[in-house]
């Protein structure tokens, strides 16, 4: 991928023009060398004296000598195979004033992210978390580079499972223990009848038949089920308002109740429909199983859904890219739905991603909701319990260290600082990895955590309330002031958030972001303790020049964190 750092993009092309001939800029890759002592960015020359039969240090002293100090470019020097380049701080920090640090890469291009998707009479679990804010970290990566975004919360209410519902309602619903029905009662319902299943295979007949009449449009059902889903949505929707996630489509699998018939004709009309064990399946290439479209009775399966609603996003929002962050167990149900979408001859299927992640274990098991991880017995760690007990322990140390703020401002701090713990810890880890949850870890206000960065983003609004928030200096700052080293590191970290943001979005990689993120706030916090030492380094200094731009500096870094922590789900208070 081609770097969109300004600085790093204008680089590239001095370089094709020193280099001469037919060397493209897009095709030499741009670094930060491996200590900033050797420069700004390296440009190696691996690539072309391959294609110019040459020895990569002949190549990188021909750039070096050709490169003429200019607006950007300070020096350049051959190192070996690399040409390493010194850029002119002003430049840099005047277009860092700029603070469009996001290039709108994405414009005009639609992103449709199935993310979330909770299955519907059931609390969402503390696993719930890693879809729900790596999809919206996905989905807000993309909107900063300009793509238009659809998300999509896909939740499970159609299916056998509903009809196990029904029949255990049917049963057992009249009974005091299920009263209110709220979604304890509901998930208390269908683990009673999942675990009465076992001893009697009749109850297996009734909830197929129960499923059968919902999808037949049978009034009792279709109104019972009604009910189970809006007790359902109205608790999800509690827990992603404490989250601020919001979707723009929110028709779950019974959407596509009436767009299923036509993809299975298609399949019929395309003679890909076979029959196996009684049940209609779709034969793919190079997969042991075949892919389930109807059950025996002519109900319809999960893979018969997300066909109708590949094809349904396709039509109606015509999607440049299809993302679907669910856990990596439902791997090979994606890539034979995905199979099953080009053998209808569907080009855009490759548009289609699956965005795996790794389950979430606490105390070494891993939660569920539907009966835990050890049986029917074990109480599932429910989301928003999680959430309360981070707060909780959060508020006490928010409000010892500061003593001056309102209880109310320390409940909503806590509550900010407390979610941003618990978020952060779910979207640090390399997507893929299993994760172990650590209540230390999670909720520490120092370390690689949430807190520590939002932390370090009110302490850029404290320095600002302590100059008397002045109005905005980066317009009139005089950037060549700026010649500290510790100011360059945060300055030269900056370049680099639109390239972390592009390459996040494009890797599907949230933890790309954070990490980074993590980098900056350890230069801005070097940057800040030189101050205790030498005084004339602190960001407050008498002289008013050097403190506008030290200011303007540190409005530029609050404005980072902000963006970044916003597109990873948490919020930077001004205090904490
Ligand atoms: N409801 C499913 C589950 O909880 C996830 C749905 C994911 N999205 C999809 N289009 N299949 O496992």
């Amino acid at each position: 991928m081609a770097s969109v750092n300004p600085c790093a993009a204008e680089i590239a092309s001095a370089v094709a023009r020193a280099l001469g001939g037919d060397v493209r800029a897009d095709d030499l890759k741009v670094e930060a060398p491996p200590r900033p002592e050797l420069g700004d960015f390296a440009v190696g020359m691996f690539a072309v004296a391959k294609a110019q039969k040459q020895p990569p240090p002949a190549l990188a002293a021909k750039v070096a000598a050709a490169l003429q100090p200019g607006e950007l470019i300070a020096s350049a020097t051959a190192a070996g195979p690399f040409v390493n380049i010194r850029i002119r701080h002003e430049w840099a920090l005047r277009w860092l004033a700029k603070k469009a640090l996001v290039p709108a890469i994405g414009a005009g291009k639609v992103l449709c992210i199935d993310y979330s998707s909770p299955n519907i009479s059931k609390h969402l679990a503390y696993h719930h978390i890693r879809s729900t804010m790596l999809g919206h970290a996905l989905a807000e990566l993309h909107r900063a580079l300009g793509w238009k975004v659809i998300g999509i919360n896909h939740v499970g209410d159609w299916g056998t499972t509903h009809g196990m519902l029904l029949a255990a309602y049917h049963a057992w619903g009249h009974e005091e223990a299920y009263s209110p029905l709220d979604i304890t009662a509901l998930n208390a319902l269908y683990v009673r009848y999942r675990e009465a299943m076992k001893a009697d295979p009749d109850l297996n007949d009734a909830a197929r038949g129960w499923f059968k009449r919902l999808e037949d449009g049978e009034a009792e059902a279709r109104a019972l089920w009604q009910r189970f889903r809006d007790i359902s949505m109205q608790e999800f929707k509690a827990v992603y308002e404490l989250l601020d996630v919001h979707f723009d489509h929110e028709g779950g699998e019974s959407f596509y109740e009436d767009k299923m018939p036509e993809v299975v004709q298609m399949l019929e009309a395309k003679g890909l429909l076979a029959e196996s064990e009684g049940a209609t399946v779709v034969w793919l290439p190079d997969e042991k199983n075949p892919l389930l479209v109807k059950t025996r009775d002519g109900t319809t399966l999960y893979a018969t859904r997300d066909l109708a609603s590949a094809l349904y996003r396709k039509r109606t929002w015509s999607f440049d890219r299809s993302l679907y962050v669910v856990d990596r167990g439902q791997s090979v149900h994606f890539r034979q739905v995905f199979k099953c979408l080009a053998l209808l001859g569907f080009e855009w299927a490759t548009q289609c991603e699956h965005v795996p992640f790794g389950l979430v274990r606490f105390g070494g098991k891993k939660t569920s909701t539907r009966g835990g991880a050890g049986g029917p017995g074990d109480k599932p760690m429910l989301l928003k319990e999680v959430f309360a007990e981070a707060i909780d322990q959060v508020a006490p140390i928010i409000a010892e260290k500061n003593p001056e703020m309102d209880p109310a401002t320390v409940g909503a701090t806590a509550k900010w600082v407390g979610i941003g713990a618990v978020v952060f810890a779910n979207v640090v880890p390399q997507r893929d990895r299993d994760i172990d949850f650590d209540w230390e870890r999670a909720t520490s206000l120092s370390g690689d955590s949430g807190p520590y960065l939002q932390f370090t983003a009110a302490r850029c609004a404290g320095i600002r309330r302590k100059a008397g928030n002045p109005p905005s200096q980066v317009e009139s700052a005089d950037w060549s002031l700026l010649t500290h080293d510790a100011e360059w590191a945060v300055a030269r970290r900056l370049l680099d958030f639109g390239d972390v943001v592009a390459r996040a979005a494009a890797a599907c990689e949230p933890h790309i972001l954070a990490h980074y993120l993590l980098d900056l706030a350890g230069d801005v916090s070097r940057w800040f303790t030189l101050g205790n030492d030498e005084p004339q380094l602190r960001v407050l200094v008498d002289d008013p020049a050097l403190r506008s731009a030290r200011l303007a500096l540190v409005e530029i870094v609050r404005h980072a964190l902000e963006q970044g922590l916003g597109i990873l789900g948490l919020r930077a208070p001004e205090r904490m």
